[in-house]
């Protein structure tokens, strides 16, 4: 997703921009460009491609102003290309945008102005805003924003720059995320941490119609009416290391082995000490609270949708509350039956995906109570949801989504227990036997990624296969979905995931010698009827890879190849089934020679529709 950076203070704003554009790489663009106000004008550069290409168009080039914006762009309105790309200008070249989200008016505002005589040289919706910029800047620059940002309608992070107010940058945030990293002599703009985080530690994370007056040794912050706002100063605590690969050849990789501390973090302070319960201190929920809720909705997208999927099995199996779950891409727009005494649980890694969050404030306006399960501090939905409970996943980088997935797993499977606790749906010596189970799981994930060998040797033998096929039930059918996800997001492979008792309605007319199919079957309660629905696959000369628990004795005898993931019970087996999964996704790609990390079309963070 589109990245913005920008730099007001006394070096020279180039390196601060390309250097926090390339930290901010990881959310996925199509095109780069900056902006450097140099006094007599201010300069653009814009290339279409990775930030390499913009790069080489600044070689014995680059401007040497102390004030300047960039961007990394995804395309949404107009194709990836030079022109596309941001900054944009006005007719004059005076005023310059940088900008995320979606301005949706600005079709009637483009007409309106090119019957003014503004010339457009894109195909984007940013444009209209430098020219609407030109169009009532009346030589006050804070007094033409705000009557710039009373026109538009949308969602933004905007970071405006004017040639002849060289000492300003002024940025404003509507549903879209920006930072102002505070310096000394020197200030700097993102749209995420990671970008400034190696210049400041002390941030302002701005909020929803708030605007920042940015100078060089002073940050203003005010609202749309022109009052002054009076934030607190935010310090970041992570450190930069984090957000690097740190020896691994791929973030994915760093991320799939940084599953145990993750999922550790995430249940650490949750359970207690005797493992007895588990404590939701941000919740306090009680029985009046759950008796008042008669149905809860799971919302969310990608990953976080299958980590939904599981949540329901949780919340269904421990608390016996009804549980449906949607991808928030089609909740928001088909009239869900929601009110008051509905609780919706929306799922985010990144805590900005735009169509959860319009879910979420959908869900609001209908009465709803709200749960987020979110990832990241302060982020547009932790901030929109009325409660809000983080994964500890630390940052997640890759466009795969690995640790926020079984971190996501983990919580749910909490907030179900915790549930169940309340409702007393659950027998203590059942809720001891499982938070027993849980604990072990970090050290059972070591395990599993601790032999990588056999599922190297599957990737490098059918990761030139054209298709591959998932199937499972119950649970195991819920890890074949992300399963499947992983290995066509990151290798490219068209690979899908059938629930087996839904293989002879369809799917097994492609099945055919010489197809790889995974097979899950750790649920015991279906095993049986799972263990059959191989046996039709293995009869068509399928290549079957079984996922099995230790234990597994009945799956050798039918199949060639078996992974085993230690045994646990089947609830909690997903967080170890899907590691296998991830890892066999991500040899594949390597196999391929795909951009693991930064896969075709998509991106990290989806901040527009
Ligand atoms: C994008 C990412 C996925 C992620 C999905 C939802 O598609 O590439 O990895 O699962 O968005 O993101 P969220 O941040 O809301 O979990």
């Amino acid at each position: 997703m589109c990245g913005i950076v920008g730099y007001i203070g006394d070096k020279k704003a180039v390196e601060f921009l390309l250097e926090g554009l390339t930290k901010l790489e990881y959310r996925g663009y199509d095109s780069a460009g900056i902006a450097v106000n140099c006094g007599v004008n201010i300069f653009v550069e814009k290339a279409v491609g990775r930030l390499d290409a913009l790069k080489e168009k600044l070689k014995n080039r680059e401007p040497e102003g102390t004030v300047g914006i960039g961007h990394t762009r995804w395309a949404t309105h107009g194709r990836p290309s030079d022109l596309n790309a941001h900054p944009h200008t006005d007719c004059t070249g005076k005023f310059v945008v940088v900008h995320n989200g979606i301005i949706e008016n600005y079709m009637s505002l483009k007409e309106d102005l090119i019957s003014r005589g503004h010339k457009f040289i894109s195909e984007t919706d940013t444009e209209v805003v430098p020219h609407l910029l030109e169009e009532v800047y009346k030589g006050d620059f804070i007094g033409a924003v705000r009557e710039v940002l009373n026109k538009i309608e949308g969602s933004y992070s905007l970071v405006f720059m004017s040639k002849d107010n060289p000492e300003t940058l002024i940025c404003a945030k509507q549903d879209n995320p920006l930072v102002v990293g505070l310096g000394k002599g020197e200030n700097f703009i993102a749209s995420d941490i990671p970008a400034i985080i190696s210049k400041t530690r002390d941030t302002y994370i701005l909020n929803d119609g708030e605007i920042a007056i940015v100078k060089k040794d002073s940050v203003k912050i005010i609202n749309r009416r022109g009052e002054d706002v009076q934030k607190k100063v935010f310090r970041v605590t992570w450190n930069a290391e984090a957000a690097e690969k740190g020896g691994y050849e791929h973030f994915m990789l760093k991320e799939i082995h940084e599953q145990p501390k993750a999922v550790r973090d995430t249940m650490s302070e949750r359970v207690l000490k005797d493992g007895s319960a588990i404590v939701m201190e941000e919740l306090h929920w009680d029985k009046n609270f759950l008796d008042s809720i008669n149905k809860i909705y799971i919302v969310a997208c990608g990953t976080a949708y299958h980590a939904g999927l599981v949540g329901k099995f949780y919340i269904e199996k421990l608390a016996r509350k009804l549980v449906e779950v949607d991808l928030a891409s089609e909740y928001r727009y088909r009239d869900p039956i929601v009110d008051e005494k509905t609780l919706v649980i929306v799922i985010s890694q990144s805590g900005e995906t735009s169509d959860t969050l319009a879910a979420l404030k959908e869900s609001k306006r209908l009465g709803a109570k709200t749960l987020a399960v979110t990832n990241v501090v302060g982020s547009s939905i932790a901030r929109e949801a009325d409660q809000v409970v983080y994964t500890w996943a630390g940052p997640e980088i890759a466009v795969a989504s690995t640790k926020a997935y079984t971190t996501q797993l983990i919580l749910m499977f909490m907030l179900a227990l915790y549930m169940a606790q309340i409702q007393k749906t659950v027998s203590p010596e059942r809720t001891r036997e499982l938070i027993e189970l849980l604990k072990k799981i970090p050290a059972q994930i070591s395990e599993t990624l601790s032999d990588v060998d056999p599922i190297k040797t599957f990737a490098r033998q059918y990761g030139f296969n054209e298709d591959v096929f998932y199937i499972g039930r119950s649970l195991d059918y819920d890890v074949a979905l992300e399963g499947a996800l992983k290995l066509k997001e990151i290798s490219y492979i068209h690979a899908e995931a059938y629930a087996s008792g839904e293989l002879k309605h369809g799917t097994l007319a492609l099945i055919v010698e010489g197809v790889p199919v995974i097979a899950l079957a750790t649920q015991k309660s279906v095993y049986e009827k799972t263990l059959s629905n191989i046996k039709e696959v293995k009869a068509r000369d399928a290549v079957v890879i079984g996922i099995a628990a230790a234990g597994d004795t009945e799956l050798e005898k039918y199949l060639d190849h078996v992974i085993f993931v230690p045994e646990t019970d089947e609830l909690l087996i997903p967080l170890l089934t899907v590691v296998p999964l991830q890892l066999l996704a991500y040899y594949a790609a390597i196999t391929r020679g795909c951009d693991v990390d930064k896969p075709r079309n998509l991106a990290k963070s989806v901040t527009v529709e």
